[in-house]
């Protein structure tokens, strides 16, 4: 049997990323043997399949660190032929072959079942991408923070996890403040999925002051760098600021002023090696908190693998707005 899939290599001539076709004998050993019909291309998939950065860890390795799909047949007791499943991280697409393909290998442990209210394309609308800014959320709640307490900034607003988040953030009711490079090109759908203003990136990506006018009651973060600084540095006395992203830099160029006179809380967002509860409850909340016109909203496009490498460079040149989905076999 074969399948296609996207195979990143590394050929003496260098690195190499096409679309091309499998044989199920190819796959590595994992318990699960999964039929994908829906993927889709998360930040850390640009990297990936544009060689920008050492996301990819053996070679050559199929692309893809989200699947949804069917299982086909199982070793793993917990799962048996037709079960719906989801996939997220857990090194899929980065260590062990990935899901932008017709056919995976996982492990059992790795899988989650599909929430009955969403399909498999809704499930990758909604990605790693979408679970993570639910993990976000969630923190947020987990510390306190509610709608009384005053605007929430979401940075990166534009992308996929900032993107659900705005929309997770205006149906709990939150004040959401969007920060976007792109202002005139997605104010109006940031507005539409429930942010209230729509602020220019510019505004927090340079060198701020350690300390700063108190503004935000909670930030979540999807940049990094000095935008995640003067998101702690503009911080109420005892918010909370989570950080899941480095799409502006890696570095984290601050003081310990907000943390030490104003109480500020820095949460750490990670969704790879996300324990099964965090994600079983992040999917379950995401399941009821998502209706299908947001949905709708948060997909920007629906493609097909033969488009993966191209729009994987749209991605990374930041010209995508909100979620793609890939139609794999679907
Ligand atoms: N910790 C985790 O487990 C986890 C999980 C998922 C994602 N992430 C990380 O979270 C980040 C966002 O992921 P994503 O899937 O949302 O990616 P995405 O869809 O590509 O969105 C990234 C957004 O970041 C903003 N951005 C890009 N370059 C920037 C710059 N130089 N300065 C300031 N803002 C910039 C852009 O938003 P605007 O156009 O609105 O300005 C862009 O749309 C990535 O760094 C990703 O690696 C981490």
């Amino acid at each position: 049997m074969s399948f296609p899939a996207i195979l990143l290599s590394r050929p003496e001539s260098g690195f190499h990323a096409e679309l091309t076709t499998l044989q199920r004998e190819q796959l590595p050993d994992a318990d699960v043997h999964v039929a994908i019909s829906h993927s889709t291309l998360n930040y850390k998939d640009g990297l990936a399949i544009c060689n920008r950065s050492p996301v990819v860890r053996q070679w050559p390795m199929v692309a893809g660190i989200d699947g949804a799909g069917t299982v086909i047949d199982s070793r793993d007791p917990r799962w048996q032929a037709g079960d719906a499943v989801v996939l997220n991280g857990w090194g899929v697409g980065e260590t062990h072959w990935g899901c932008l393909a017709g056919e995976a290998r996982l492990k059992g442990d790795w899988l989650i079942r599909r929430p009955e209210a969403l399909s498999a394309r809704d499930c990758m609308i909604i990605g790693t991408a979408g679970y993570t800014a639910m993990l976000s959320v969630l923190a947020l709640a987990d510390h306190g923070v509610a709608p009384s307490h005053g605007e929430v900034l979401v940075t990166g607003a534009g992308g996929g996890v900032g993107s659900v988040a705005v929309a997770l953030l205006a149906r709990r009711g939150f004040t959401v403040v969007a920060s976007t490079g792109r202002v005139d090109a997605l104010g109006e759908s940031l507005t539409a999925l429930g942010a209230s203003e729509v602020v220019s990136r510019e505004s927090l990506s340079q060198p701020g002051k350690p300390l700063q006018k108190e503004r935000w009651a909670a930030v979540v973060d999807c940049v990094g760098s000095h935008t995640l600084a003067n998101a702690c540095a503009q911080t109420r006395y005892g918010g909370v600021v989570t950080a899941c992203g480095l799409a502006q830099g890696m570095d984290f160029p601050a003081s310990v002023a907000p943390f030490i006179l104003r109480g500020v809380t820095l949460r750490g967002i990670d969704s790879v090696m996300a324990p099964r509860a965090a994600r079983e409850r992040a999917w379950a909340t995401l399941a009821t908190e998502l209706d299908r016109a947001t949905l709708d909203r948060l997909c920007s496009r629906d493609i097909g693998l033969d488009q993966v490498i191209s729009t994987a460079g749209e991605l990374m040149a930041g010209s995508v707005r909100g979620r793609v989905v890939v139609r794999v076999t679907g």
